[in-house]
């Protein structure tokens, strides 16, 4: 179904009415694919066959030092080139030159510092998202590095084992910046995840999944209104829901295969997509064991058919290939999307393997945050509409285009609050920094600690949050990178 566009007739008009209504006629600013806010941008350039590629691993970052119980890490933010198609080469921005970027594994509780240099032509602010972070340090989308400039992020990481990621969060740019390629993993390990058996070595594999379009030099193609991503921020009339490709990238290659042994594996899955949200299943179907969500280990395994994850979220997975045969083939499809979005990547089952891996039925102590004890309770509307900038009705939060000063919420350090979710016109996938939360009657992919979760269109999730962690100012929006470059930003402040 390549290029359809499908919306609820309810969402689109609602849209419309606040749109001003070029929307009716087809190829106006609100379509969605199925499961995602976004336009698909269709590819100039050809796509590779799928499942050619071999599955690439982001490289694990070594120290530049590691002195006084603190490890140091040097980036390069920088242009590089990717060998993604098959007859053209593109380029990308890169965390050291490469997408996704080097992986970071830290201990719990040891302090890892970053020294970002910026080698790229425009302002870049990087955010370690999931990371329990002070302000000054957590990529504030105007707490910029310039171009040739460079600084310091110090993370304590003081907080349980977890699959965080880092991305460019520049304010306005945020969408282009990542999609040229500013993402990578940062893991955070500790003794007690280590004790459990898990699958774990060759066998615990961060899985960036990312859609992307090409232009016809090989380049990645993005709708900026100015492709410098010097001036004018936004992207032209017709992606301001998201801008979705047409090809699946998993860890930077296209389609990518994978050889495994008949055993367990550990799969860490990242949606780095800028607007697309997938419903991901495998074909033969051996289930998805979920293990842990956002921030860490669940108490106990889930076991799930399908999984869907927004961009931003993390599903910790083990899947079990020991039931097949070696030559077996096995396919990862997402069944929201439609021709070449519809699959992933492929497995194949290469050879046996002794396994002595485990997944246990306790995985982690983790105490429901009790809801008697919310102080407070809040409500914050994601919606599109309340301010317009350059002819154009923004998204908003609470019908309040971002600013750096219009605080949402004041919460006080240590407090647990209760705040109640709405996504209006389309889908919007929520993202609280700082402070991690639970989903008060979870659906069932909305259990754990999670730092983002999905909401439909019309839809209501009710959170229970801890503000533990550092005092200051934290933004928190939608993950849907258009929309948050087009406002769906705002502040709260821990006191
Ligand atoms: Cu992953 Cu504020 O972002
Ligand atoms: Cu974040
Ligand atoms: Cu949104």
């Amino acid at each position: 179904m390549t290029g359809v566009t499908r919306v609820t007739r309810r969402a689109l008009l609602a849209a419309c009415v606040l749109a001003g209504c070029d929307a009716i006629s087809g190829g106006g600013p609100v379509n969605s694919e199925q499961g995602s806010a976004g336009t698909l941008l269709k590819s100039r350039a050809r796509l590779p066959q799928p499942f050619r590629a071999p599955l690439p691993i982001p490289p694990v970052l070594a120290p530049s030092r590691s002195d006084g119980g603190v490890d140091h890490y040097d980036i390069a933010q920088k242009p590089g080139t990717a060998k993604i198609l098959e007859d053209l080469p593109t380029p990308i921005w890169g965390y050291n030159g490469i997408f996704p970027g080097p992986t970071i594994v830290s201990r719990s509780g040891r302090r890892t510092i970053v020294k970002h240099r910026n080698e790229l032509p425009v302002p870049v602010s990087v955010h370690l998202h999931g990371g329990s972070t002070p302000p000054e340090h957590d990529g504030y989308p105007t707490d910029l590095v310039a171009a040739g400039g460079g600084r310091d992020y110090d993370y304590p990481l003081r907080q349980r084992a977890a699959t965080l990621w880092y991305h460019d969060h520049r304010m306005d740019f945020t969408g282009p910046q990542v999609y040229r390629g500013l993402a990578g993993f940062h893991l955070v390990r500790d003794d007690h995840e280590e004790s459990l058996g898990l699958p774990s070595g060759e066998r615990d594999i961060p899985l960036m999944i990312a859609d992307r379009s090409f232009d016809a030099d090989g380049s990645f193609l993005y709708p900026s209104t100015d492709p410098s991503l010097t001036g004018h921020p936004g992207v032209t009339r017709d992606y301001v829901s998201g801008v979705l490709g047409d090809c699946v990238l998993v860890n930077g290659a296209a389609w990518p295969v994978l050889e495994v042994s008949a055993m367990r594996y550990r799969f860490r899955l990242l949606n780095a997509s800028n607007a697309r949200r997938y419903r991901l299943t495998l074909d033969p179907n051996p289930g998805f064991v979920q293990i842990g969500s956002d921030l860490g280990l669940l108490a106990q395994p889930l076991r799930h058919k399908t999984i869907d994850i927004a961009q931003g979220e993390r599903f910790d997975v083990v899947v079990d290939f020991s039931g097949y045969s070696p030559g077996t083939e096995i396919i990862m499809r997402n069944t929201y999307g439609g021709g070449g979005t519809a699959q992933v990547m492929k497995f194949v089952v290469a050879r046996r393997g002794r396994d002595d891996s485990r997944v246990p039925q306790r995985l982690s102590d983790l105490e429901p945050l009790p809801a008697g004890e919310a102080t407070a309770r809040r409500t914050i509307v994601f919606a599109r509409g309340g301010a317009q900038a350059h002819g154009m009705t923004l998204w908003t939060v609470n019908g309040k285009a971002f600013s750096p000063d219009y605080l949402v919420a004041q919460p006080k350090l240590g407090a647990v609050e209760r705040w109640t979710i709405r996504a209006q016109n389309v889908e919007h996938p929520f993202h609280l920094h700082l402070a991690p939360f639970q989903v008060v009657s979870p659906g069932p992919h909305q259990h754990g600690w999670k730092d983002t979760v999905n909401l439909g269109n019309g839809d209501r999730v009710d959170i229970l949050v801890r503000f533990d962690g550092y005092r200051g100012k934290y933004v928190l929006h939608c993950h849907n990178l258009e929309h948050e470059d087009m406002a769906m930003m705002a502040n709260f402040e821990v006191l």
